[in-house]
């Protein structure tokens, strides 16, 4: 069996608890896409482990990959080793394997992200500038150095040269300099520390589908912020949606896939772009701070709002989920009334999903129903049963608009704070 867990909404759904729980139980654990733009924290015990590339598995002592379809920071990817090796997590290259042709994240990247988002003024996109959409946009342009580039000296210097020609009007425009020598140089000492993880990964996967084991797909970010179905240009530049797993890693087997889809009781957003049901007032103050909604990478604010059945309902038909899993139900406990998103009225016509046209996405005026809170807390209730009433009924009315149950509803960071509706995750 395998299992992906992806975000339904514009990431930090809360990820990483569902993520280790399935982690502990894998036999691999994958990630797919997006690069060290994404934050994972995994609290076990007493210790705090973070997490931005490395897929959770490596916690728990499991095999893990990073797929071709991720953008790998070298320096980045190496610190992050040093840190959790530091922290007592073994790593070497019996448990970790990063694919031969991952596309690189290099110095110039996080330099053009920075520069980009300066030539976009007052429609800059709000990145992690982490370099992640200037890496993608040279591997799509065919100029990228790959990890296996790294290993040709002679090579490598052919292709740096290229990268930085083609770049050259912009980075001398902006009075950037560049010294491709020192460059090379710093490669090829972090490539002898990370040559170790280089492998033809598909090969790997496809060996460990063959053979039954069980492998998690770890997505980072959220399908909204999806290159081709998020709410474009105001996502991030990779896909996000649960049809990358392939693409992003070279497995081929498409049965026996359980898909789980994270999606917060509420919404939250950091960064620019639309969002229709976003609050400018004490409540979103409220969700803001009682949900400590702040970014794990780069620590802005979120914005937060009412929960887009609208929204989720289209993300889950896109990336096929299965199951969804409903997280920090317990930040409305106080609410008196809560409103949920299940339509937009876009000049005067009624639409039940996102167009993606810019003009009307700014017209979009969120139709809501609204229902009674609950005002008693369900901070770590583990049956169904124990929810109060319009707990259950706020849940029940979700999973009547996005179509598809709520099997697992997620009431506080521990492992037994859970309902698993259906022992889904106990059974695996
Ligand atoms: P980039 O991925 O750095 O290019 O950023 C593009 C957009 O995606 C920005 O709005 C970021 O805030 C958002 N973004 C990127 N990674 C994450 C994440 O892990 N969680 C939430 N938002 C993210």
């Amino acid at each position: 069996m395998f299992y992906t867990v992806i975000g339904t909404q514009w990431g930090d759904e809360g990820k990483g608890k569902i993520v280790d729980w399935l982690s502990s139980k894998a036999d691999i654990v994958v990630r797919f896409q997006g690069g060290n733009n994404a934050g994972h924290t995994l609290k076990i015990k007493e210790n705090i482990f973070k997490l931005n590339l490395l897929p959770s598995g490596i916690i728990r002592g499991k095999k893990c990959i990073i797929g071709n379809g991720v953008v790998l920071d070298p320096w980045a990817l190496d610190e992050e080793i040093q840190k959790l090796q530091n922290q007592g997590i073994l790593i070497n290259s019996k448990n970790l394997a990063i694919a031969e042709n991952i596309c690189l994240i290099l110095p110039l990247h996080k330099i053009l992200d920075e520069i980009n988002e300066i030539s976009r003024g007052e429609h800059n996109l709000g990145t992690t500038k982490k370099g992640i959409g200037p890496a993608y946009e040279d591997k799509i342009g065919r100029r990228s150095i790959r990890l296996c580039d790294l290993s040709d000296k002679s090579l490598l210097r052919k292709k740096i040269s290229n990268l930085y020609s083609f770049h050259k009007v912009r980075l001398d425009y902006f009075n950037k300099k560049n010294n491709q020598n020192d460059l090379i140089n710093k490669l090829l000492e972090v490539y002898k520390k990370i040559s170790q993880y280089s492998s033809p990964t598909w090969r790997i996967l496809n060996e460990y589908g063959k053979n039954n084991k069980k492998i998690l797909f770890e997505g980072a970010q959220g399908a909204l912020l999806d290159v081709d179905f998020g709410t474009y240009p105001f996502v991030t530049s990779s896909n996000t949606s649960s049809g990358q797993i392939f693409a992003g890693t070279g497995f081929g087997i498409k049965n026996n896939h359980q898909i789980f889809g994270i999606t917060k009781a509420y919404t939250t957003r950091v960064g620019a772009g639309p969002f229709p049901s976003e609050l400018f007032d004490e409540i979103g103050d409220y969700l803001g701070k009682k949900g400590q909604e702040f970014g794990t990478v780069t620590k802005r604010k979120r914005r937060c709002g009412w929960f887009d059945a609208n929204l989720v309902k289209q993300t889950v038909i896109i990336s096929g989920v299965n199951n969804i899993v409903l997280t920090k139900l317990d930040v409305l406990d106080d609410l008196n009334e809560i409103k949920i998103c299940v339509g937009y009225n876009i000049g005067g016509k009624k639409y039940d999903y996102l167009p993606f046209n810019e003009n009307l996405q700014n017209l979009v005026e969120p139709i809501y129903v609204t229902m009674p809170g609950w005002q008693s807390t369900t901070f770590g209730i583990t049956k169904w049963s124990d929810l109060p009433v319009n707990a259950q009924n706020y849940i029940k009315y979700i999973e009547e608009v996005v179509q598809i149950k709520i099997s697992i509803i997620s009431t506080g960071p521990e492992r037994n704070e859970t309902i698993d509706r259906n022992n889904i995750l106990s059974d695996i």
